[in-house]
């Protein structure tokens, strides 16, 4: 229950979700927090949502597509905060269902209207490095690297930084955009590369790569990825203004697989597919001197990520291990 007036009130949308459910854990551990968590369980779990301070939030099933569902949440709880991590996301899901991914514009429209001339001070949006698309120039850095994509879900991903932008300049309505590369932890489904690989493993199924394996990502774990969004949050830093989140080491999908299968002795096989139509980006790579300075210690390496992984119960239990 929300009890002390002196409380903070949030809303993450997207809260069931891998990166919205961290989220969530960590601001929960200030007592004067209070978090709504907005989801319509489309990708999201219960099962994600927090264990502990059951005081200090509270879940409400909500598509934050339907203005009447999110309004009437948005007024009655007059929240101070927003964070709208909800979306149609994965390679696959959004090349399959363009129409469901170009429809997230309408939860962002929502959330914006309804956060002008109200409670809200603060809106911050999970935007994505795909906006940079087929990449001119590594690393991407936040304004210099032109946006280079088509694909519905970076651009429905440009339009919103583009809506906060205007939306700021004419009702002068506080945003940050966090342009997220790629975030792994242990609530990510194994729609993406990291969980699916590391489930193939520990269950010794093939691992299968599109392509020969050697397109480059970078991954971040997704306590780096959150921290930053709260240094952003706490210490009011990136106001109106836009921060790439994400690790600048490169790793080929097939060192990815290779690290995989000798941190799990797996005897696992890797399996070589065609390459994705389109939306595969071969290489992307942040420049993030911004979030090394808001974070101020070293990003968490990708083989202790991996090991904190294979620790998590809650992982192994969801992927049937
Ligand atoms: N994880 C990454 O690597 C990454 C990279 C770039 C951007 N992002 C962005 O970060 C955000 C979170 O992604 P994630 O990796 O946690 O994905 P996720 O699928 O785990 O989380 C998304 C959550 O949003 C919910 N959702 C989707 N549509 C909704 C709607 N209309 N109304 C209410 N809830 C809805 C889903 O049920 C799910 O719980 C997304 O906006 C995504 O585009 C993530």
């Amino acid at each position: 229950m929300y009890k002390s007036v002196k409380m903070k009130k949030i809303l993450v949308t997207g809260g069931a979700g891998n990166v919205g459910s961290a989220l969530v854990e960590k601001l929960i551990e200030k007592e004067d927090n209070f978090v709504v968590i907005a989801d319509d369980l489309s990708t999201g779990f219960l099962y994600k949502l927090p264990k502990n301070h059951k005081e200090r939030w509270r879940f409400e099933k909500c598509d934050v597509n339907n203005e009447s569902l999110l309004s009437a949440l948005m007024k009655t709880e007059k929240f101070d905060y927003v964070f709208h991590f909800a979306a149609v996301v994965g390679v696959q899901r959004t090349q399959e269902h363009p129409i469901s991914v170009l429809r997230d514009i309408d939860g962002i429209k929502n959330i914006l209207d309804l956060s002008i001339n109200s409670s809200v001070k603060h809106v911050y949006f999970s935007s994505s490095s795909e906006v940079y698309g087929e990449p001119v120039e590594l690393p991407q850095h936040e304004y210099k690297t032109p946006l280079n994509s088509r694909v519905p879900y970076a651009v429905v991903k440009n339009v919103a930084e583009c809506f906060f932008r205007s939306y700021e300049q004419e009702y002068g309505l506080n945003y940050t955009i966090f342009r997220f590369f790629n975030t792994y932890g242990p609530n990510q489904s194994t729609d993406f590369v990291v969980s699916r690989f590391l489930a193939a493993a520990l269950k010794g199924q093939d691992i299968t790569i599109y392509g020969d394996g050697s397109q480059t990502r970078t991954f971040s774990y997704v306590d780096d990825t959150i921290d930053t969004c709260l240094a952003c949050h706490y210490q009011n830093k990136i106001i109106n203004d836009v921060i790439n989140i994400g690790s600048d080491k490169l790793v080929t999908i097939n060192e990815l697989a290779q690290l995989v299968i000798s941190m799990t002795n797996s005897k696992s096989k890797v399996i070589f597919l065609p390459p994705l139509k389109e939306g595969d980006m071969t290489r992307r790579q942040p420049d993030n001197s911004k979030m090394r300075e808001l974070l101020g210690r070293e990003l968490i390496p990708l083989d202790e990520g991996i090991k904190r992984m294979m620790n998590d119960k809650n992982y192994l239990a969801s992927i049937g291990v």
